[in-house]
C-alpha cells in the first residue's frame, strides 16, 4: 500500500469577537480546508506554510497545542495521512492559486461546517474550534473592559475621587476598576451596546430569561423596580404575606394595596409552607382585577415554592408573576429551571454566591432592557459601582466554571448533615432549598450564641431554628468545624413547638397611607386598636403577625407574647397619630 502525507491548516481570523474560517473550492468542485503535499525534506509546518502561502496568498501563526490527523484513500492501494494545524490569519493578501483553487471564503462555523464536503474535514474544523473555544480568556467583557482601561494607567480627573489609587489606611479595595461613566467604560441605564449589557446577556442567557439588568442596592432595588415594571401606580397585588419590608415598602411607593396569600402552617417544622398554585387561582378568581402577584421563593428557610404551576395559573389569568428570589440566586446553577416561567425574578447575587455585598440581579421576561433600566434607575443610585458590576460578571464565569462543582459538593455536605443532625429536611409538601441549612434546636437563640462564642456566625436564629447560609465557598474544614462546635453546644434538638400565626388583622389603611400618615411609637404591648405604621414580623413564623396600615387586635398581641416576642417587654412600635 503506497503512503502519502500532505499538511495544512484550519485558518481563522477575528474579528469583533466574532471568528470565522477558511474554506475552498478546489478546481475539482470539493470544498475543503487547505493542505497539500509534503515536498523534500520539509518539516509539517514548513508544508503547511507552504500550501498556504501557495493556495490563499495568507500568513499565518501557528496556535500552539493543536495537530490532528486524518487518514483516508484517496485511489485504490494509496494511504493518505493529512496533519492539520491551527493557523490564525497574520497577513498577506487573498489571492487563489489558479491551478488548484477556485474560490475562498471566510465563514462563521455553522456555515464553514455546512459548506465542507468531506465528513473528515467537518470533524478537524469541528475539533479545530472546541480547542480554540476551550482556550479562550474568560468571557467576562465588563470586567475585561475595565482591566484593559485601568492597565492604560489612565489619569482620572473623574469620580470616584480615589482615582484609582488604593484607599487609605490599607484599606483594600479594587480601586483601579472602581470606574464612572467616562466614555469608555459603558453605562448601566444606557442605550448603547456596551460591555455591561454584554455582562447582562451572559446571566440573562445562562438564567434562561430575555433581559437581565445589574442592580448595586441590592435586591431592595430589584423588587421596587420589578413591582414598577409589572404593577405600575395604584391598584392591587395578589402578595406572599411573608413578602420582605422592601416589598411593603414597593407596596407604600407605587400606592398598590395588597390581597394577601397565606402559606400553610408546618407545625412539624415551626415555618409557613409553599405557597400553592391553587391558593393563587383562588385569589385571582375572586378579584379579576389583580394582574400582580408576588411571591417569596425561596423563604429565609430555605423554603421553595412550585414557580412554574403558580405562573401557569397566573398566565392563564392574564396575570404576571414576580418571584422575590433573593436568597435563591445559586439555584439555577444548581440545575433549577423554575424561575424560567416567571416574568420577573429578583435575586440577592451577595446572598448566596460569592458576591460582594449589595450585588445583585434583575431578570424578566417578555420586557425589552430599556424598561428594566428605566425602573433600575428610579431606584438605584445614578453612579453605580463598577466594583459590583464588574464582580457580577466574575462570578456567573467562576460558577459556570469551578464553582458549580463547588457548589455541589456543599449540597452534598448539607444533604449529609441534615441526615446527622436535627435539621429541617424536605418532604412533600416541604420543597427546600438543597444547599440551606436550618438547622433545629429546643432554643435557637441559645445555640446561635453557643455557635458565635466558638466563632461561628449563622445568618439567623429564632427560637427554634439557626439558619446557616453554606455556599461553594465551605467545603468539608467548615462543616467540620460547625458539627464540632454543635457537639460542644449540646443544644442541637427538634425545635420548641410555635403555634400557628393568626389571621392577619383587617387592613384600615393602604400600606401607602401607613408609612406618610404622621406617626408615633407606644411600646408594643399597649398598642390595641391601634393602626400599625411598621410591620411586625418575628422569626417564627416568618411572616409579619401585623403589617402597616393593620388594625392591631388583642389577640395578635397575645400571639405574640405567646411566642416569647417582645419578652422583656421593650419593643416599641410605630402607629399612626
Ligand atoms: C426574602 C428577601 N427579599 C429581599 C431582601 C432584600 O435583599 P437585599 O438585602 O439584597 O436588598 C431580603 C434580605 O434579606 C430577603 O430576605
Amino acid at each position: 500500500m503506497k503512503q502519502e502525507k500532505s499538511c495544512g491548516g484550519v485558518i481563522f481570523r477575528e474579528q469583533n469577537g466574532l471568528r470565522k474560517y477558511l474554506v475552498l473550492h478546489s478546481i475539482q468542485g470539493h470544498w475543503t480546508l487547505c493542505k497539500g503535499h509534503v515536498e523534500g525534506d520539509e518539516t509539517e509546518h514548513d508544508t503547511a506554510l507552504r500550501e498556504i502561502r501557495e493556495e490563499t496568498g495568507l500568513s499565518v501563526d501557528f496556535v500552539d497545542g493543536f495537530r490532528e490527523t486524518i487518514t483516508y484513500a484517496p485511489r485504490p492501494g494509496v494511504t493518505k495521512n493529512v496533519v492539520f494545524f491551527l493557523a490564525r490569519l497574520s497577513g498577506g493578501t487573498l489571492a487563489c492559486q489558479p491551478e488548484e483553487v477556485e474560490a475562498i471564503r471566510f465563514l462563521p462555523l455553522g456555515r464553514a461546517l455546512a459548506a465542507l464536503t468531506h465528513p473528515s474535514d467537518r470533524d478537524t474544523l469541528q475539533k479545530a474550534h472546541s480547542f480554540l473555544e476551550s482556550r479562550r480568556p474568560m468571557p467576562t467583557p465588563l470586567y475585561d473592559s475595565l482591566r484593559a482601561l485601568a492597565d492604560t494607567r489612565p489619569l482620572r480627573l473623574d469620580m470616584p475621587g480615589h482615582h484609582g489609587l488604593p484607599l487609605p489606611g490599607g484599606l483594600s479595595w479594587p480601586s483601579e476598576l472602581d470606574f464612572t461613566e467616562n466614555g469608555a467604560t459603558g453605562n448601566l441605564f444606557g442605550d448603547e451596546a456596551d460591555a455591561i449589557q454584554a455582562a447582562e446577556a451572559l446571566w440573562a442567557a445562562s438564567f434562561g430569561f430575555d433581559q437581565c439588568l445589574f442592580l448595586t442596592s441590592g435586591s431592595t432595588q430589584g423588587i421596587h423596580a420589578g413591582l414598577a415594571l409589572l404593577a405600575r401606580e395604584g391598584g392591587s397585588v395578589a402578595l406572599d404575606r411573608g413578602s420582605h419590608r422592601a416589598v411593603y415598602h414597593a407596596l407604600a411607593l407605587l400606592g398598590l394595596t395588597p390581597r394577601f396569600l397565606p402559606r400553610p402552617w408546618l407545625a412539624q417544622e415551626g415555618v409557613t409552607g409553599p405557597i400553592s398554585p391553587e391558593m393563587v387561582a383562588d385569589v385571582l378568581s375572586a378579584h379579576p382585577e389583580i394582574k400582580t402577584i408576588c411571591i417569596t421563593s425561596p423563604t429565609y428557610y430555605g423554603v421553595l415554592s412550585d414557580v412554574p404551576a403558580i405562573a401557569a395559573v397566573c398566565h392563564a389569568r392574564g396575570a404576571r408573576l414576580m418571584v422575590d428570589a433573593a436568597h435563591g440566586a445559586h439555584l439555577p446553577f444548581l440545575g433549577y429551571t423554575g424561575y424560567q416561567a416567571a416574568d420577573v425574578v429578583v435575586m440577592s447575587a451577595h446572598k448566596t454566591l460569592p458576591a460582594p455585598g449589595q450585588s445583585a440581579l434583575l431578570f424578566a421576561n417578555g420586557f425589552p432592557l430599556f424598561e428594566l433600566q428605566r425602573w433600575g434607575s428610579v431606584y438605584g443610585t445614578s453612579s453605580p459601582s463598577y466594583v459590583l458590576m464588574a464582580a457580577l460578571d466574575g462570578v456567573r464565569h467562576y460558577m459556570e466554571t469551578e464553582g458549580t462543582a463547588r457548589y455541589q459538593s456543599t449540597v452534598r455536605l448539607v444533604h449529609e448533615l441534615r441526615r446527622r443532625r436535627p435539621a429541617l429536611t424536605a418532604r412533600a409538601p416541604l420543597e427546600l432549598d438543597p444547599a440551606r441549612l436550618v438547622l433545629t434546636s429546643p432554643d435557637g437563640f441559645a445555640l446561635a450564641n453557643a455557635l458565635r462564642s466558638q466563632g461561628i456566625y449563622p445568618e439567623m436564629a429564632d427560637w427554634g431554628h439557626v439558619v446557616c447560609i453554606l455556599t461553594c465557598a465551605d467545603g468539608a474544614a467548615q462543616f467540620d468545624r460547625l458539627e464540632k462546635a454543635l457537639d460542644r453546644s449540646g443544644l442541637s434538638g427538634p425545635c420548641a413547638p410555635v403555634p400557628a400565626p393568626p389571621e392577619p388583622p383587617p387592613m384600615v389603611l393602604t400600606p401607602r397611607q401607613a408609612l406618610f400618615a404622621p406617626r408615633k411609637r407606644l411600646p408594643l404591648g399597649g398598642a390595641a386598636e391601634q393602626i400599625s405604621a411598621c410591620q411586625i414580623a418575628p422569626y417564627p413564623p416568618g411572616v409579619p403577625v401585623i403589617a402597616p396600615g393593620e388594625l392591631i387586635q388583642k389577640k395578635h398581641l397575645a400571639y405574640l407574647v405567646q411566642i416569647g416576642y417582645n419578652r422583656d417587654g421593650s419593643t416599641a412600635i410605630d402607629v399612626v397619630r
